[in-house]
Order: structure tokens, then sequence, then C-alpha cells
């Protein structure tokens, strides 16, 4: 891959991925005016619920009675870009939803910061731009 691939990639990742409630406004891709992408607005859905719920928890003892989370198929949402969709996607997408069915069985502290994980563990890899604000959702 050429540098000039590398860096318009990066750009992207940055652009697309990056810290910021504006992200959703497309700067660099006019193929794809408006609109954010289906997974990036399944992802402010999912941070919403994450902030939602560390908001209210240990308030009182029932606080989280029956607590859900989102239970979505991300590798059935659009990304912004296919270069999103990095080696082991798949696979942290699965573990993903599994912290999640977790949580839903029983949400805890523990189970909720597993979702987390989760959340961190795909960006690291695929979106390294909102890592900082996700880990701001940990309980623990
Ligand atoms: C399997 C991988 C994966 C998991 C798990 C995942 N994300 Fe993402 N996330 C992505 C990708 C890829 C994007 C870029 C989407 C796009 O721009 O189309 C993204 C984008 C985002 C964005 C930026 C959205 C925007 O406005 O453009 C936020 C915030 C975010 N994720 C938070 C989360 C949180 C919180 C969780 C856990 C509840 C989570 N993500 C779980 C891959 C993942």
């Amino acid at each position: 891959m050429g540098a000039v691939c590398s860096l318009l990639t990066l750009a992207l990742l940055l652009n697309r991925c990056g810290e910021s409630t504006n992200a959703d406004v497309p700067k660099l891709a006019p193929t794809q005016p408006n609109e954010s992408s289906e997974l990036a607005h399944a992802m402010r859905v999912l941070d919403a619920e994450l902030m939602e719920l560390k908001s209210i928890f240990g308030q009182t003892e029932s606080a989280w009675d029956g607590a859900t989370i989102s239970s979505l198929d991300l590798n059935q949402l659009e990304p912004t870009d296919s270069s999103m969709l990095v080696e082991g996607y798949t696979a942290y997408a699965i573990a993903f939803s599994k912290q999640v069915d977790a949580f839903n069985l029983g949400p805890n502290a523990q189970t909720y910061d597993g979702v987390v994980t989760g959340c961190l563990n795909c960006h690291q890899r695929a979106c390294p731009g909102p890592l900082e604000r996700i880990s701001k959702r940990l309980i623990e």
C-alpha cells in the first residue's frame, strides 16, 4: 500500500472515528452525504445507553433491575468505509454481543464493564478515535 493510500485511510479513520459529537457529518466522503452510517448510528445509540446506565448506577439498590443494552448484530450494519472492517472484526462483534447477552441476563457492574471492554477491544483495532470517550464509560 502506498503512502498516499495509508494517509488517506488514516485521515478517513480519524475523521469518522474522531472524538466529536459532530462526527456524523462526513467531510471526506461526498459519496455519502448527510447520512451517518448504520454502524455509526448504532454506536451512538449504544454509547447513550451506557451513559444512561452509568448515571443511575448505584443510586438505589434496584436501579438496574431489568436493565438491558440493545442487542445488535454489528456484523449486519454497514460502516462508513469498508476499511473499518479490519481483520478480526467479526470475532470482536460476536464477542461483544456475548458481553451484551451476559449483561442482559445479569445486569451488574462486572457484566457492564464486560460490555465496555467489548467496545474497547474492537475500537483498539477498528476505530481508535473514541477510545478515550469509551473508557470513561467504565465503572471500575
Ligand atoms: C465490532 C467492533 C465494534 C464494537 C464492538 C464497537 N464499536 Fe464503536 N465503532 C466501530 C466502528 C468500525 C466505528 C466507525 C463506524 C462508522 O463510522 O461507520 C465505530 C464508531 C463508534 C463511535 C463514533 C460514532 C460516530 O458518531 O461516528 C462511537 C462513539 C462508538 N463507536 C462507541 C462504541 C461503544 C460505546 C461501543 C460499545 C457499546 C462500541 N462502539 C462497540 C466498531 C465497533
